[in-house]
């Protein structure tokens, strides 16, 4: 059991190393937790200081606008299991999740393959339910360890009670407000096939029949190709959603925008837009505001174009969901979480 008194609390930490966007912002107590069992003593720490408190990944779907008032809680529990027979992977939430797809693949388990290169840690991926190229983490998720800390014990969630959506679960809404994840486990295959439904993907292919490695390699070309590596160029990926409406919707807009594509929804009535083309229509590609930029090579994508604030990437975003709602009635909803 750890105590209170023994916890390596730093004051006044700048989080710059922090976040992907690499902003610069002070958050008035700091605690890394290497073990699990630290949880506890370091919710009852800031419960005495009466101190507010974030948890923090890897930083990389979030976006600071402000100094931060109180005690960040900075998750680095590590260790991954495989197991090659069960093709059950167990991952401490503080690994990073392209490590943990290189480790599965290494150990000849499969379908993670088309989330290569995501950034972030693994304990973030189900709070977001990360995807890319045709491919949802909850399909893989057995369960989810997490601190709760509402009623003080640690317990374990299957998927289902993930309640997993499009890039939403149970950890973003306010029943999960007091979940912390501690690990993941992942159900994995030996024979799992290749999933190349996504038109780009098969595009980069050139081939129907590839295997592992061929779809591994083909995601990163395509990744490194559009979106901007964050230690590089500061950003979080997608900063919005893609807009789910519905068919009639679609056919209104399909007028003045024919060339508008369409994905799958849930719902047979519904279908997703890419966010990215009607932010293209309005020609926010390139366009800056202080230290923010949108990407040159993605409209979805805000970067920190250099020595950014977190406020003048928060008001851009505004500039652009404002742009948006005026010309398409279509209100933008963020991916990236902003704080406050
Ligand atoms: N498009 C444009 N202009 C742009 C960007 C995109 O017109 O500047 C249109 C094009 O029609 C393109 C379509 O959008 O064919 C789709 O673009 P892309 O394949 O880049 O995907 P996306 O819909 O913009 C989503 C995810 C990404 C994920 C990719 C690939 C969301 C919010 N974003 O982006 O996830 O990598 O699909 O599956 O769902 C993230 O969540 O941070 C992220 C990067």
């Amino acid at each position: 059991m750890h105590s209170s008194d023994s916890l390596p609390i730093q004051h006044n930490l700048d989080l710059k190393p922090y976040n992907s966007f690499g902003v610069s912002v002070i958050a008035k107590q700091f605690c890394s937790v290497t073990d699990a069992d630290m949880l506890p003593a370091v919710f009852d720490h800031a419960r005495s200081k009466n101190l507010p408190v974030l948890v923090l990944g890897g930083g990389s779907n979030m976006l600071l606008v402000d100094d931060f008032p109180g005690l960040v809680i900075h998750i680095r529990l590590g260790g991954v299991q495989c197991n090659k027979s069960s093709g059950l992977v167990k991952a401490g939430a503080g690994e990073g999740w392209h490590q943990l797809v290189l480790k599965c693949m290494n150990n000849r388990l499969h379908g993670l393959e088309n989330l290569a290169l995501i950034p972030g840690s693994a304990g973030a991926a189900p709070i977001q339910n990360i995807g890319a190229y045709g491919v949802e983490l909850n399909q893989f998720v057995h369960s989810v360890g997490v601190y709760d800390n509402n009623r003080g014990v640690f317990n374990r969630l299957n998927g289902e009670e993930c309640q997993f959506a499009y890039r939403d679960s149970l950890f973003k809404r306010e029943d999960g407000a007091g979940l912390i994840i501690t690990d993941i486990i992942l159900q994995l295959h030996r024979d799992w096939q290749p999933n190349i439904s996504y038109q780009t993907l098969k595009e980069q292919l050139g081939t129907d029949s590839p295997d592992h490695q061929q779809v591994f390699e083909a995601v990163c070309r395509i990744r490194t190709s559009k979106l901007p590596d964050p230690k590089k160029l500061g950003n979080a990926g997608s900063f919005f959603k893609n807009p789910v409406i519905t068919l009639v919707k679609y056919q209104q807009l399909q007028q003045d925008l024919p060339q508008l594509p369409a994905f799958p929804a849930t719902s047979e009535n519904e279908v997703k837009i890419p966010a990215g083309h009607l932010l293209d229509e309005l020609g926010w590609r390139g366009r800056k505001h202080g230290g923010a930029a949108v990407h040159n090579s993605h409209a979805l994508v805000l970067v920190n174009a250099g020595n950014a604030n977190g406020r003048e990437i928060y008001e851009l975003s505004c500039e652009m969901r404002r742009s948006v709602l005026d010309r398409f009635d279509i209100d933008l909803q963020t991916e990236v979480t902003i704080l406050p």
